[in-house]
């Protein structure tokens, strides 16, 4: 199968058309006007200041007139691709007639919580509207809270959960970002490629698990209201854990008493083949959270939690300025029809073994690449100074992104690994187009390090 709609036709031939070295004359203007104010740049914009001007598709376009070959879709976000005409329209239609009307109902809201509940997994039939992943996250721990009676999460290393205070003190912090809010912790993921104990997998028999278990133990005072988790990690380097490790987590959780809460504001919308992540192990959170493919652009997040907790959350305050507003309840509408029916769950699976087969046969060529892996369009690489060690290798990540960057692709780097997240509507042709950029960049940044 594969997306054939007239909006989003690409002729292999003509991308990435880079008609200037980028970042351009214009890209570097803008970079100097907007950065003379604008602070704060994540290392995806630092390292490669380009600016852009429009999208469509899966064909992004500088303000040098350079397109580029999506291979992020924003970060993690334009599943559906660049301007889709049908979430497109349906946002103008309710720019036009309502924007905001704090949280009391419309029309658009009722359909779209009719529509949201009928693809989550379970009994996860209660919805609350948000516009930021962060916030979502934080309305996840609250609800927890709030059922429970209890104050503690855990989470996981290297997991993202987002910037505001109790969603970054279950994510990796910096010493900038000062202590963790009392009662978070942390243990290691189930990332068999760097195993915090050493072992292997599946000798190990998940060790991992067993710390948790102990972790909760030692660590807590027995107030653990939730486990929060990435069912794939994003932002820690598109790290897959075993088929076992959730679960498993859903198995500790059960027997302790623990809610678990499954972020998938990265994962959600068909990202990793399934509707939602956690289908691949049918794993059934309590509480789970949607953002980034949910509006396809447009800020719209949600949590949706357990029918168990039906009468459990009276006076739970659940409205913000903007959460549930007409146009992002018309964003998210549109965005749940369009993945039911365009069919394209079954087409990101396929074009994610595709690229993972080519990332492969790389890992093969390329000694700089310790490891790739990819579940539907959430894919990545590792770089590694020696594939023994596994030392990580920061620098020839930047350096391999941005020769990629240069030559057509837009994509994302984290530390010492290499993330993609094509539109889920990329057609085959195109996306080994962008991963033979990858490797030619690849081979320069090893010429030029000396390896081989
Ligand atoms: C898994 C996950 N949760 C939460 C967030 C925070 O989302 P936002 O940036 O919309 O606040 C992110 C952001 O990347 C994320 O990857």
């Amino acid at each position: 199968m594969s997306y054939d709609k007239d909006w989003a036709r690409v002729d292999v031939d003509t991308v990435p058309n880079i008609k200037v070295k980028p970042p351009g004359p214009q890209s570097l203007a803008l970079a100097k006007r907007a950065g003379k104010y604008m602070a704060g740049y994540s290392s995806q914009a630092q390292l490669f200041p380009v600016a852009f001007e429009s999208g469509n598709g899966v064909i992004l376009r500088d303000v040098d007139g350079n397109e580029y070959i999506d291979f992020s879709s924003g970060i993690y976000i334009t599943n559906w691709g660049h301007c889709h005409p049908k979430i497109t329209e349906s946002v103008v239609e309710y720019t036009r007639k309502l924007q905001n009307c704090h949280d009391f109902n419309t029309e658009i809201k009722a359909r779209l919580a009719e529509a949201l509940v009928q693809i989550t997994p379970g009994d996860l039939n209660n919805v609350q509207l948000w516009c930021e992943g962060s916030k979502c996250v934080e309305a996840a721990l609250n609800v927890a809270r709030m059922v429970t009676g209890k104050h503690e999460f855990i989470s996981f290393y290297n997991d993202m959960h987002g910037k505001t205070l109790g969603a970054q003190s279950l994510t990796a912090m910096t010493k900038a970002s000062g202590p963790r809010a009392a009662g978070s912790f942390r243990v290691p993921f189930g990332n068999c490629y760097r195993c915090s104990f050493k072992l292997k997998y599946p000798e190990c028999g998940l060790h991992c698990v067993d710390f948790l278990r102990e972790a909760i133990t030692e660590l807590t005072t027995n107030d653990v209201a939730a486990i929060v988790v990435e069912p794939i990690q994003g932002w820690g380097g598109s790290v897959i854990p075993p088929d076992e490790w959730l679960p498993k987590i859903r198995e500790l959780c059960d027997e302790l008493g623990i809610l678990l809460i499954v972020d998938e504001v990265l994962t959600c919308m068909g990202r990793t083949g399934k509707m939602f992540c956690v289908e691949h192990w049918n794993v059934v959170p309590d509480i789970m959270t949607l953002g980034k493919g949910f509006g396809n652009g447009f800020p719209v997040t949600a949590v949706v939690y357990s029918d168990k907790f039906n009468g459990m959350l009276d006076g739970i305050k659940a409205s913000s300025s903007y959460g549930g507003n007409p146009m992002a309840c018309a964003a998210a509408l549109a965005c749940v029809e369009v993945a039911q029916e365009e069919g394209m769950l079954e087409h990101a699976m396929e074009l994610g073994n595709f690229i993972l087969k080519k990332l492969e046969a790389i890992k093969v060529r390329h000694p700089l690449v310790g490891d790739v892996r990819g579940k539907g369009c959430l894919l990545g690489m590792e770089l590694v100074k020696d594939r023994d060690t596994r030392e990580p290798f920061e620098q020839a990540a930047n350096m391999v992104y941005q020769k990629a960057f240069e030559r057509g692709v837009s994509w994302i780097p984290a530390k010492q690994n290499l993330r993609m997240s094509p539109p889920l509507i990329m057609t085959k042709d195109v996306a080994g187009k962008a991963v033979d950029l990858i490797e030619e960049a690849i081979a320069e940044t090893e010429q030029e390090l000396g390896i081989q």
